[in-house]
């Protein structure tokens, strides 16, 4: 028999999810740095915005030390000192802020949940609790149809467990000959733990006194988890390769899955990304079953991350080979009714998806962009084929179940072509082994492929800007882009810090934008990286003094400003800095000049930014603070936010508000 530690992938890896599965022969446009069109306009972009706030004399005629710090300033329109850009055991958030834990791992969210025992946690207590990993944060006004920024809904993604962190006595010690010690594997229990502590968590939240609480035994409250009922709609429904043992319908599926970022509807729902939900299933000969293909390229082998195989049955391989074809999907739900059903919209694709944003589009069909979390992998776009009706929710209930998906191509002139991902068209045929729209879907990758579509740094969040009409990329990093390899929009090789991309549609700003257009133009935000080291070859406004690595989510706040949240992963301990929230502006002279805004404790990324519709709140969600190697929960490199003797470090969702009751950054 092969021990625990041949058939299961190592915990705590960097970037352990980024396998980089993307074989096919699509050659990134060729071009070196140096001759990059776009870094150049940008280059150039920024020094003839600074030397024209000089010349124009726009800053502020003052005197002696008042000058000097206003100087120092630049021309940013954020006006906040900012947060210390160190590593530490706790939060830091810019002076003259609060920043107060709204809810953490193990908090009641359901009437009747048992008060959090880390030491003896159930599957049983953990479905009734605030899970694991909170990530994406979506809010939803109180009531609906509103615009309050006092009273709301939060539906907050669970993304994974960190059983190390979770669970006692994680490591066994080494065996005879060996130094490292082992993982010992999950029980049975602790995996009902890890699958009710993935999905989603809905809580009702109100502002009072300036101070946000959650809602006690709200009927809103809502945990969905690996165990809730989803339904599964679209192309791809039904499909013979979306059946089970379990499901011979190939419509029902338990559960939504390492659920990141995420997006919300113009009708007042959300939805839930599933991103890397390949680690979770294993066993049998996955080289030699008639998934083969796709499974290797969603990254799907025999050896699993998690050991929920182990006990539940449909985590095998072997014995249910479709099951992985049931997860990677963008899944929306009513916030508003706690007894809806989610619905696995297949629509608009299938793979490791960071979220999906939405926009209505001047025509009135809604445009949702989202990113595939993968070295090498694409950018998507879908377009609704129905209109929008703002007198009539119900009208737009299955608004996702048809449109077009399309995956981008970046040329190097700057523009960017939006290419179709429908059956029958181009390669999309039989002889490629496209027999439906239903398998272009659940293969999303592989029509991607053979269309053509730019292989990317990473794709984290996609937004779509309401204020002027643009939409921004974060592209996190990708350490394996060789120098063959960079192109105009990825220029860079062994790109470790990622860079931000801002997609401009035709048509005019803002609400003129089309979204909906075959062609756009693009052009970099900034590269990120350390500009005192020229091996980064990072780029920003020149008056920035804080440097960033890894951007991942992002949010805009009233005014259109851009707010990123960062997660270098294990390379946080060696870029030395936190993971955290950065803003800069986009437009005028203070463009790309970044400023530090909030800082994750040790261990943390940073995840879910997002604004009351006031702009006087940002909720953020503090995502596994402590995972650095080595760290369990005897000895963890923090116990934020309890700091309490045998309590372990807890995933937090952090709200933060200005002291004086202003907005945030103004
Ligand atoms: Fe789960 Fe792409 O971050
Ligand atoms: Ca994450
Ligand atoms: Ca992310
Ligand atoms: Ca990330």
């Amino acid at each position: 028999m092969t021990s625990l530690d041949e058939r299961y992938e190592p915990i705590a890896v960097e970037d352990r999810d980024d396998i980089g599965s993307n074989n096919s022969a699509n050659v990134p446009l060729i071009e070196i740095t140096q001759a990059c069109p776009s870094r150049r306009g940008l280059l150039k972009g920024l020094m003839a915005s600074t030397a024209a706030v000089a010349a124009s004399g726009a800053l502020p005629k003052m005197v002696g030390a008042a000058a000097a710090e206003e100087a120092a300033k630049g021309p940013s329109t954020l006006t906040f000192t900012q947060a210390p850009h160190k590593i530490g055991e706790g939060h830091q958030v810019a002076p003259g802020y609060n920043a107060d834990i709204l809810i953490r791992w193990g908090d009641k969210v359901i009437e009747g949940a048992p008060a959090f025992d880390p030491m003896h946690q159930t599957g049983a207590a953990q479905e009734k609790q605030f899970g694991y990993n909170c990530d994406y944060i979506g809010y939803q006004p109180l009531p609906l149809g509103s615009n309050s920024s006092d009273h709301g809904l939060l539906g907050i993604n669970h993304e994974y467990t960190t059983p190390d962190l979770m669970f006692t006595d994680w490591y066994r010690p080494p065996e005879a000959g060996k130094t490292e010690p082992t993982e010992r594997g999950t029980t049975p229990e602790e995996t009902q733990v890890e699958l009710a502590a993935h999905g989603h968590t809905i809580i009702e939240v109100k502002k009072e006194q300036g101070v946000w609480r959650v809602v006690e035994n709200s009927p809103y409250a809502r945990r969905i988890t690996m165990n809730t009922a989803c339904r599964i709609s679209g192309p791809a429904a039904g499909h013979d390769r979306m059946k089970t043992n379990a499901d011979p319908t190939g419509t029902e599926v338990f559960g939504v899955l390492n659920n990141c970022a995420g997006g919300k509807t113009p009708w007042g729902t959300i939805m839930i990304s599933e991103e890397n939900f390949n680690g979770y299933f294993g066993g049998g000969d996955p080289a030699n079953m008639p998934e083969a293909a796709n499974y290797k390229r969603y990254g799907i082998s025999a050896k699993s991350r998690y050991w929920w195989r182990e006990s539940v049955d449909r985590f095998d391989l072997a014995k249910e080979p479709n099951e992985p074809n049931r997860f990677g999907w963008m899944t929306e739900y009513d916030p508003y009714d706690a007894s809806s059903t989610p619905v696995k919209r297949t629509a608009l694709g299938r793979f490791k998806h960071e979220g999906a944003t939405s926009i209505v589009n001047k025509d009135g069909r809604v445009v949702f962009y989202s990113g595939d979390d993968e070295r090498f992998d694409y950018l998507y776009r879908f377009v609704t084929a129905g209109r929008y009706d703002p007198a009539n929710r119900a009208a737009n209930r299955d608004l996702l179940d048809s449109g077009t998906l399309s995956a981008a191509k970046f040329n190097s002139d700057g523009s960017l072509e939006w290419l179709p991902l429908v059956h029958g068209r181009g390669p999309l045929t039989a002889a490629n082994g496209f027999n439906s729209q239903a398998d272009v879907l659940i293969e999303t990758r592989r029509a991607a492929d053979m269309v053509g579509a730019t292989p990317m740094d990473r794709p984290e969040d996609v937004e779509p800007n309401p204020v002027n009409g643009r939409v921004y990329v974060m592209l996190t990093n990708n350490t394996q882009r060789k120098d063959s390899q960079v192109d105009a929009v990825n220029p860079r090789a062994a790109n470790r810090h990622g860079q931000i991309v801002e997609l401009i549609p035709p048509g005019g700003e803002g609400a003129q934008a089309d979204h909906a257009a075959d062609r756009y133009n693009w052009t970099h935000v900034l590269l990120a990286g350390n500009p005192a080291k020229p091996e980064d070859k990072a780029v920003y406004h020149p008056a920035s003094d804080v440097w960033l690595s890894s951007p991942d989510n992002c949010a805009f706040d009233p005014r259109g400003r851009l707010w990123i949240s960062t997660d270098q992963g294990e390379a946080q301990t060696k870029n030395g800095i936190p993971d955290g929230m950065y803003a800069c502006d986009l437009t005028g002279p203070g463009r790309a000049l970044v400023k530090f805004f909030f800082a994750c404790p040790i261990g943390a990324e940073m995840c879910g930014p997002e604004f009351t519709p006031d702009g006087k709140t940002l909720f953020v969600a503090v995502q596994h603070p402590s995972e650095v190697l080595g760290a369990t929960v005897e000895k963890p490199a923090t116990r934020w936010p309890d700091f309490k003797d045998g309590m372990p470090p807890r995933p937090s969702v952090v709200v933060i508000t200005k002291q004086d009751g202003g907005e945030i950054g103004a």
